[in-house]
């Protein structure tokens, strides 16, 4: 089954996304053949070849060298102008998708599926599908850029990065775990917008995602998450700062810069994290073209 139909069945009846050895993906031509008296959806059709994901697999592969590479301004510039062009159809998808319909529902607990377009040891470039109400829980990205396109929909986006020097709450009446976040990111995001960059340091390195209405997000993240180059994928608790914060014999000051901030707790992969894997057959990128 394509990427069109099988996320109209989700939103029509709730069934998960199928196992990738049991599904097929496409992407919308295959619903433009479906549907090839339907003017409307035609319009949608993907071009031949998409320019713009090959101008990113290309960029990518010019920009991300391996592990430590943080790309420089101008490679952000290049990645950034090329992701803020990108259109849904570069993928494969269409707003008129039964998925991204607002109304859709899925029953039980909204879960997140993801794909992958391509995948090397220095990038990956994938994609999360989020129903209603879906959520990809706060996680970090050690030692990694991550460049975030939001093609359909809107979701609340909430990102943290590490307050320097380490900050930990030596409170006892709550976790000695518990490290100071500065808040960077606390608001929602409709599409088309530009789009984001996280980097390991700065611009919300730690994030979540709250979708509003189905979105898609295309992501390019460079190193790949790694569990065996200590790149593994850590999940977080939130908890406002206040000054009080109940932190019994803590002695970080009052915060007074204007700033928001959270204490941010390691928690076991939540429930929500998981997620539906599904093939990607949208348009492809070619390895060695114009090279
Ligand atoms: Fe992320």
């Amino acid at each position: 089954m394509r990427i069109g139909a099988r996320l109209m069945d989700q939103g029509m009846n709730g069934t998960s996304v199928g196992h990738v050895n049991h599904s097929k993906v496409g992407y919308i031509n295959g619903i433009v053949k479906k549907k090839r008296c339907n003017r409307r959806i035609r319009r949608h059709r993907a071009l031949p070849f998409p320019m713009a994901l090959q101008d990113l697999f290309h960029a990518c592969q010019d920009v991300f060298k391996g592990p430590g590479t943080v790309p420089t301004p101008e490679d952000v510039q290049r990645l950034c102008h090329i992701l803020d062009h990108m259109r849904p159809e570069d993928v494969g998808l269409s707003q008129d998708l039964q998925f991204f319909k607002p109304k859709s529902k899925t029953k039980g607990t909204p879960r997140v599926t993801s794909t992958t377009i391509y995948q090397c040891d220095n990038f990956e470039l994938c994609m999360f599908f989020l129903p209603s109400a879906g959520v990809i829980p706060l996680h970090n990205h050690p030692g990694m850029t991550v460049f975030s396109k939001l093609l359909l929909g809107s979701m609340h986006i909430k990102s943290y990065d590490w307050v320097e020097p380490q900050q930990v709450s030596n409170g006892s009446t709550m976790s000695s775990k518990l490290r100071l976040g500065q808040v960077k990111a606390d608001g929602v995001f409709t599409a088309p917008c530009n789009s984001s960059v996280l980097y390991p340091t700065t611009g919300g390195n730690i994030h979540a995602f709250t979708a509003i209405t189905p979105c898609a997000i295309l992501d390019v993240i460079g190193p790949p998450y790694s569990q065996e180059d200590g790149r593994d994928c850590l999940y977080y608790k939130d908890t406002p700062y206040t000054t009080n914060a109940a932190l019994n014999g803590d002695t970080i000051q009052p915060k007074e810069d204007g700033e928001r901030y959270g204490w941010l707790e390691e928690i076991d992969m939540p429930a929500n994290a998981q997620m539906d894997q599904i093939e990607y057959l949208g348009p492809q990128v070619i390895e060695n073209r114009g090279r």
